[in-house]
């Protein structure tokens, strides 16, 4: 049997929060509703006691969709009172609450000891609970902590009335199969731990975010929090199109999601335009070089079969069609494909005197384009039939 794994969707709190991706709240509610038509179970959109326009988000978006809205708070009286008003209208209410919990955090950010972090965390469930909202703990910095003592606090917190308890690896630290060794010792460890959803938070500081995500939920983790493009925090957070995607394609996880991947690509054009974050080209699934082939051989094979160079069909992303690029590196195959596509049909001899003058032009230019196309056509002196 399948297990479905819940999307909790952070691009408009930890994603947001980086410097120039600023978003109105009208824009965030521009976004929220995509997010819900994409199928995400949660939507994290502010911190609501940190400014007036995060509250307003809170409250708007809360209105404008149907899926779960989650506040931020740090485990302070004040911040769950303003995170429990800014929830008041949404249909299905969530405060992610939380404190340190490696011994770093404890006492170069908090400068206490491990026991009253401990007591913080769980009054601080117990008093957001009382709000009438689902509950979410993260345990801050979770990648680094005691795991001892991380099991002690995840006990402590699912006893308190926590439904969910966020893992986060917040540096970026782990590897991704000691990241889901700590996944399966809470697993082992937590005796109430069936009481509660595991949920796995990670950052890109070390590139390793999706692959420590992935590791977190084999391990039997059941939410994912991720954002639109990986935006985030230094290198960013995991990036949502690439666990909905290896989830689809490894369907041998045994692992399922609610996204409608089709809508995928428009989505990250939308986060990356309304932000003014472009998506690096070479960026997995949403790129613009995602599916677009440019070396000879994988010209080639890609136009004997697509299977021979894609393990995704673009369209299954919303992508509308793979792309033969042509460099210096494209192959006759390549040339002949992109020259049939403007109307051509060169013969065997017409090709190659077309393709020797195609080198002279792409070793002068990056790539070559239709238009490039059309005068090395009328440049070339044979009868090439339109
Ligand atoms: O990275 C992190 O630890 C966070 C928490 C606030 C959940 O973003
Ligand atoms: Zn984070």
């Amino acid at each position: 049997m399948s297990r479905k794994i819940e999307i909790f969707d952070t691009t408009l709190r930890d994603g947001e929060q980086v410097p120039g991706c600023q978003l109105s709240t009208d824009e965030k509610v521009v976004i929220a509703r995509e997010l819900e038509l994409l199928g995400v179970d949660v939507i994290e959109a502010g911190f609501p006691i940190s400014s007036p326009g995060d509250f307003l988000s809170v409250v708007e978006l809360s209105k404008a969709v149907n899926v779960g809205i989650c506040a931020l708070t740090r485990s302070k009286k004040e911040d769950i009172d303003v995170a429990g008003e800014a929830l008041h209208h949404a249909k299905r209410g969530r405060i992610h609450t939380g404190i340190g919990s490696s011994d770093i955090h404890i006492k170069h950010k908090f400068n206490t000891t491990r026991e009253k972090v401990l007591e913080q965390a769980v009054w601080a469930v117990g008093y957001a609970k009382a709000k009438g909202v689902e509950v979410e703990f993260f345990a801050e910095d979770a990648g680094r902590a005691d795991l001892a003592f991380l099991a002690q606090m995840v006990e402590a917190v699912i006893a308190a009335g926590a439904d969910v308890v966020n893992i986060p690896d917040t540096t970026g630290y782990c590897l991704p199969h000691l990241y889901g060794k700590r996944i399966q010792y809470l697993f082992e460890h937590v005796k109430n731990i069936d009481k509660a959803t595991i949920s796995v938070h990670c950052h890109n500081d070390l590139g390793l975010a999706t692959a420590n995500t992935m590791a977190g939920l084999i391990a039997g983790a059941g939410q994912a929090e991720v954002t639109i493009n990986g935006i985030g925090e230094r290198a960013g957070n995991t990036s949502l199109e690439e666990v909905a995607m290896i989830i689809k394609t490894h369907k041998d996880l045994g692992l399922h999601t609610n996204l409608k991947s089709e809508k995928l690509f428009a989505i990250s054009t939308l986060v990356s335009d309304m932000m003014r974050m472009p998506v690096q080209p070479n960026k997995a699934i949403v790129g613009a070089n995602a599916f677009a082939h440019s070396s000879g051989i994988h010209q080639d094979g890609f136009l004997k079969n697509s299977e021979n160079y894609e393990i995704i069909n673009p369209a299954d992303v919303g992508v509308p069609t793979s792309s033969i690029l042509l460099t210096a590196r494209s192959g006759r195959a390549a040339l002949k494909h992109r020259l049939e596509l403007l109307g051509y049909q060169p013969n065997k001899i017409e090709l190659d005197q077309l393709y020797e003058n195609f080198l002279i032009v792409a070793d002068e230019k990056k790539s070559v384009n239709d238009s490039d196309l059309i005068t090395i056509v009328a440049n070339t002196p044979l009868l090439v039939q339109k």
